[in-house]
């Protein structure tokens, strides 16, 4: 891949700042609030441009806010994709054109690994890893075997597959004894969260589920609904991991609601803009920059609510 022009002064930016483009994938959920909020004002704080795109989870709105992204001859691409696959074309065009693109959050397939500077973002396998080494051990001693249900995230994301596959690497290596009852998409919201919990409600009832594994909070919010609704008690009728851990996600933790949050941090504006001047400037970068994160208990949350800032 490009690493970009040397003066940082590629495409209309000025001496004092750059101009970037960044294809977000949308608002669905308060974990992308927060990270377009993060990613705003610290390029306003570091002087730059940033051409902001909202996709709404739509990968042909994301293909076309680079291709204008690349006609307006930015310095950088800063891309969220969406899915993992489908990127080739539009990231040659981007290379071709000279514009180094940075991704940010999301990843994409390794086959277009040469066609992206570097990532910066979460480890969603490991995300995935933490979920399942806290159901190894909490089921651990579960004689009849642990019943599942799964919600996954936007299908053919990359934390829908890493989270995923990071979870049951775990419950596999640990040997615990487990059966996926269901496992669907609900893209991410609360609303198609509690839709697809309702069927899942529906279709198995929950008597003998032991637990919820929902990729997000949104999606583990609107089952948590789902649950109350159908007269259970979530939490304690069925155990319930989200991952994310916004405001919204502690609250539920504290109401006992939910048993188990990892975390996935959006505040990686300032970090990005650091990685955004080093690729324009043509420093070497590490292809792969992981944010800090933790994950949390039922001991934890009262304690931890108060810091979450989103
Ligand atoms: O890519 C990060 C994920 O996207 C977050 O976990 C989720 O809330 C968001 O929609």
């Amino acid at each position: 891949a490009c690493g970009g022009g040397d003066d940082g002064d590629g495409g209309g930016g000025s001496d004092e700042g750059l101009v970037i483009g960044f294809a977000q994938v949308g608002a669905e959920s308060a974990w992308r609030t927060a990270n377009s909020a993060s990613v705003q004002a610290a390029a306003e704080a570091a002087g730059h441009e940033l051409k902001f795109v909202d996709a709404q989870q739509e990968q042909e709105k994301q293909i076309s806010a680079v291709r204008d992204f690349i006609t307006q001859q930015v310095d950088a691409i800063v891309l969220a994709p969406v899915v993992e696959t489908g990127w080739t074309d539009v990231l040659q065009e981007a290379e071709d054109a000279g514009i180094p693109v940075i991704l940010a959050d999301r990843g994409v397939e390794a086959a277009d690994e040469d066609l992206y500077v570097t990532r910066l973002g979460s480890d969603f396998a490991e995300e995935g890893r933490k979920a399942g080494a806290w159901a190894a051990e909490t089921f651990a001693d579960d004689a009849d075997g642990t019943r599942i249900l799964e919600l996954q995230g936007t299908t053919g994301s990359a934390p829908a597959n890493d989270r995923k596959a990071g979870f049951f690497e775990v419950l596999d290596a640990e040997g615990l004894d487990y059966e996926i009852v269901d496992s669907q998409s609900g893209n991410f919201t609360a609303e198609e969260g509690k839709a697809v919990m309702e069927t899942f409600i529906t279709t198995h009832t929950l008597d003998g589920i032991d637990l919820l594994y929902a990729h997000n909070d949104e999606m583990g919010l609107g089952a948590i609904q789902a649950i109350e609704e159908a007269g259970k008690v979530p939490g304690v009728d069925i155990q319930i991991i989200i991952v994310d851990g916004s405001k919204a996600g502690f609250q539920a933790g504290v109401d006992g609601k939910l048993n188990y949050i990892v975390e996935c941090n959006p505040a990686f504006g300032d970090q990005l803009m650091d990685v955004v001047e080093s690729v324009v400037n043509g420093d070497e970068v590490e292809k792969f920059t992981p944010v800090e994160e933790g994950a949390f208990d039922a001991s934890q949350f009262e304690a931890e609510l108060p810091n979450r800032e989103f």
